[in-house]
């Protein structure tokens, strides 16, 4: 059996809690939700240190419910941890590497925005903007919750929360306004940052 190692929740950014648009209370809210998938996670993890293996059973067993679930944890840290390390930024169209990418990807950055804000809002929990390593190209993907539909082998560069707790107290029902403030704090630097770090080709 894997040892049990514990992660601990990434610090939020101080930037994060002077959005333009988005409001303290929010982001708060929002990273105790975060918070609260970490320890989810170290929790799922050291019950499967010990667990029986025996009763493993695709109709109902405790190995599936905890994996199934497992993967809904760790796809609320992952999400999350795009989420608030990419906003915090001055917003507006992309800059650097990322910017050549989506010009090739996607025609324009208001192409690309366009796209992402129709997927964000026709997703019922995600949108990611991701480079496939084998397609060779970004594209926006859909989630519903946080652990559907992740693509294998594509890295998510830019991640739109669009579940109802990252807008509904701030913009009531009004996802589409979200959605542009959304655009309007992201942190383009960051992404180029995870573009050079990944060793994504250049356009
Ligand atoms: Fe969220």
């Amino acid at each position: 059996m894997p040892m049990v190692t514990d992660i601990e929740p990434r610090e939020l950014k101080p930037a994060l809690l002077e959005l333009d648009g988005i409001s303290r209370a929010s982001i708060e809210a929002h990273y105790r939700l975060y918070q609260g998938y970490v320890g989810k996670r170290n929790e799922i993890l050291a019950k499967l240190e010990t667990l029986d293996r025996s009763g493993a059973n695709q109709v109902y067993s405790e190995l599936r419910a905890l994996k199934v679930d497992l993967s809904f944890a760790i796809g609320g840290i992952k999400n999350h941890e795009i989420y608030f390390a990419h906003l915090g930024g001055g917003g507006g169209n992309p800059t650097g590497a990322v910017a050549a990418l989506i010009e090739r990807d996607f025609g324009s950055a208001e192409k690309w925005r366009e796209d992402l804000k129709a997927t964000g809002l026709a997703g019922r929990g995600w949108a990611w903007t991701a480079y496939d390593w084998d397609e060779h190209r970004l594209f926006n993907y859909i989630g519903d919750a946080q652990n559907t539909f992740p693509i294998w082998n594509a890295t998510p560069l830019v991640a739109l929360d669009v579940y109802e707790h990252a807008y509904f107290l701030d913009f009531q029902t009004d996802r589409a306004a979200y959605i542009e403030a959304f655009f309007a704090n992201l942190d383009w630097g960051v992404v180029n940052g995870w573009i050079a770090a990944y060793g994504i080709p250049a356009a």
